[in-house]
């Protein structure tokens, strides 16, 4: 029952993966790209999952907690995590030096439905630490570029110190084949070469076919409301906008009710949720 709701052999028993790297991406959060020790098993569990989805991260005697994977099952070898510290596991974890080792389940959750968005044109608007699920997706669509139509990547930050993967944005935006912009609310230092005000204003770029555009959107709530509503001006149905959205979990499994709202798990039928979901389920957001 549990192997056929979440596709993997045993999900209760953890892997042990070692960090290979890690480094700060702002004051706060920080990335680590870890490889799981059982060799066996690094090529089918780091290629077979979807953009969008999220492994359960453990220490022993520390905790247990969802994690968005940030890397692309089109570069598989390692997963990818950017982490907030906000508590006793993120603490801990920023406390590991690499060649120590942490546990992962999963992946878990639904993550994007690539396949109904193959031949779209994609627009992605991330909001700080929203850019960790979103940039698993837009990788891959770069990875796997002919499968679509055009991208816009538009993307927020508080200020230019507290935009994740900053330099790999930037680096992304000499490519020619999609569309990145980039915005910080306020530069206090005046070193921003780009735009500054709120994420929307990056809609005034976006040129893609709204009817056959598929819109994904992570970042703190607040953004969720004034970003669909320019999906909705652009022309883009419901069920063409996805956006992730978080719950406190404790198995990640649909097993113990932690995350249920409605009649749906967030761990099983999401984090990824259409706006069509949104507006029929009390209480999702
Ligand atoms: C699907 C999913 C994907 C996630 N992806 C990431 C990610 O990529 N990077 C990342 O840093 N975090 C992510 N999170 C959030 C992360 O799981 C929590 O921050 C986690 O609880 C931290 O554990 P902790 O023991 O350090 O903090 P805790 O001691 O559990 O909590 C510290 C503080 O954060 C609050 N908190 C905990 N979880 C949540 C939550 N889900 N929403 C709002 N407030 C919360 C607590 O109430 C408390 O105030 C994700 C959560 C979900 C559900
Ligand atoms: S976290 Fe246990 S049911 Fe979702």
């Amino acid at each position: 029952m549990l192997e056929e709701k979440t596709g993997i052999e045993n999900p209760y028993v953890p892997e042990r993966a070692r960090i290979v790297r890690k480094y700060d991406l702002t004051r706060d959060v920080r990335f680590f790209q870890v490889r799981i020790c059982d060799s066996e098993k690094v090529f089918p569990m780091t290629s077979d999952y979807r953009p969008g989805q999220f492994m359960m991260i453990s220490i022993p005697n520390v905790g247990e907690a969802p994690f968005s994977i940030t890397s692309t099952p089109s570069r598989p070898g390692l997963f990818e995590f950017c982490i907030r510290k906000v508590g006793k596991l993120t603490s801990k974890l920023f406390e590991l030096k690499e060649n120590e080792f942490i546990w992962l389940r999963g992946p878990f959750g639904n993550g994007f439905p690539v396949d109904k968005m193959l031949g779209k044109d994609l627009l992605f608007v991330a909001g700080g630490l929203g850019a960790a699920p979103l940039r698993s997706l837009l990788l891959y669509a770069l990875d796997n570029r002919d499968l679509f139509g055009r991208i816009f990547y538009l993307h927020g930050a508080r200020t230019p110190e507290d935009m994740l993967f900053r330099e790999e944005f930037f680096r992304l935006k000499e490519r020619d084949d999609f569309e990145c912009y980039l915005t910080v609310d306020e530069d206090p230092s005046g070193v921003w070469p780009f735009d500054i005000g709120v994420v929307t204003n990056l809609f005034k770029y976006v040129k893609v076919n709204g009817k056959n555009t598929a819109a994904v959107v992570c970042g703190p709530p607040v953004m969720y409301k004034f970003v669909v509503e320019e999906f909705l001006k652009i022309g883009i149905p419901d069920d063409h906008i996805f956006m992730t959205l978080e719950r406190k979990m404790k198995c990640g499994m649909g097993k113990c009710g932690q995350c249920v709202v409605g009649h749906k798990y967030v761990c099983v039928d999401g984090p990824v949720f259409t706006l069509w979901d949104v507006k029929n389920i009390k209480g999702l957001i």
